[in-house]
């Protein structure tokens, strides 16, 4: 694995009161691969997502992306150099096309500051329009895009998700359990829908339960339990880690 971090915590702690949901976690993620965050539920795996996106701040300990230091930047300066995500429970709103989700999200992310809430030129605008359709594309979704968002299946709903943030972009693409409450069928969907968006230049940090997604797509797995990294490696190192099996794998047996 090349060496160029993309993206790195050090020693980075979230306490929520007495509980450290993210305890000294360091870690490296280098451009290009995809990487699995997994780990048993309550392992801190959304916590860090949380942190890395600017939702919560750190408790101590920084994240760098290349080497910009992220910690004190809100949310939205972060999305703005290059980071995305989806979210673990679908976020979608009712009245909203398919199509209007994906050019929202990238609104959000031209505007330079608050208040500027209309500022796209039109050039500007069609290249939006552009991202959003190659988006819309690759999840296959562009022959329902006028459609309510909504309305669509379970595993459709989750590629929007999908859609929105790859529309923006990004460097860095984090999705956390995005196969969750889909079929078989959706979910072989997903794993390529993975590929295509690693094939576009997006590194990939994902959080999944589900074993085929992880072993399936990952270059480099990383397991939490209690905050904790436990280990790190190949997919095929990590099948064989009895640390792991204890921790986690063995409890889904
Ligand atoms: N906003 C919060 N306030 C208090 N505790 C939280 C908060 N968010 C997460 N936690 C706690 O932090 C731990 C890690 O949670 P989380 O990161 O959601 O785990 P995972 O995504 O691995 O299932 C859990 O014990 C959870 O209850
Ligand atoms: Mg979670």
């Amino acid at each position: 694995m090349k060496d160029t971090p993309l993206l790195t915590l050090k020693g980075t702690y979230k306490k929520f009161g007495g509980l450290s949901a993210v305890d000294n976690l360091s870690l490296k993620i280098s451009e290009g691969y995809i990487y699995g965050l997994i780990g048993p539920n309550g392992a801190g795996k959304t916590t860090i997502f949380n942190l890395i996106t600017g939702v919560y701040p750190c408790t101590s300990g920084s994240i760098l992306l290349d080497d910009v230091d992220l910690t004190p930047l809100k949310p939205y300066r972060i999305a703005r150099l290059g980071i995305s995500r989806t979210f673990q429970t679908i976020r979608l709103f009712p009245s909203m096309s398919t199509w209007e989700h994906v050019l929202i999200g990238q609104n959000f992310l031209s505007r330079s500051r608050i208040g500027e809430i209309f500022p796209i030129r039109r050039t500007q605008g069609l290249a939006l329009r552009a991202q959003a359709e190659e988006a819309l594309r690759i999840l296959g979704l562009w022959e329902v895009r006028d459609r309510k968002a909504v309305t669509l299946p379970y595993g459709s709903q989750r590629k929007v998700e999908i859609a929105r943030a790859i529309a923006a972009q990004p460097k860095l693409l984090l999705l956390d359990e995005p196969s969750a409450g889909m079929n078989i069928r959706e979910t072989e969907e997903l794993l390529s829908v993975i590929s295509k968006i690693h094939d576009l230049g997006i590194t990939i940090l994902v959080i999944e339960h589900d074993m085929r997604v992880v072993m399936g797509v990952c270059d480099h797995i990383v397991v939490l339990n209690f905050g904790r990294k436990i280990a790190e490696g190949t997919p095929m190192e990590i099948r064989q880690n009895e640390e792991v099996l204890e921790a986690y794998l063995g409890k889904e047996e």
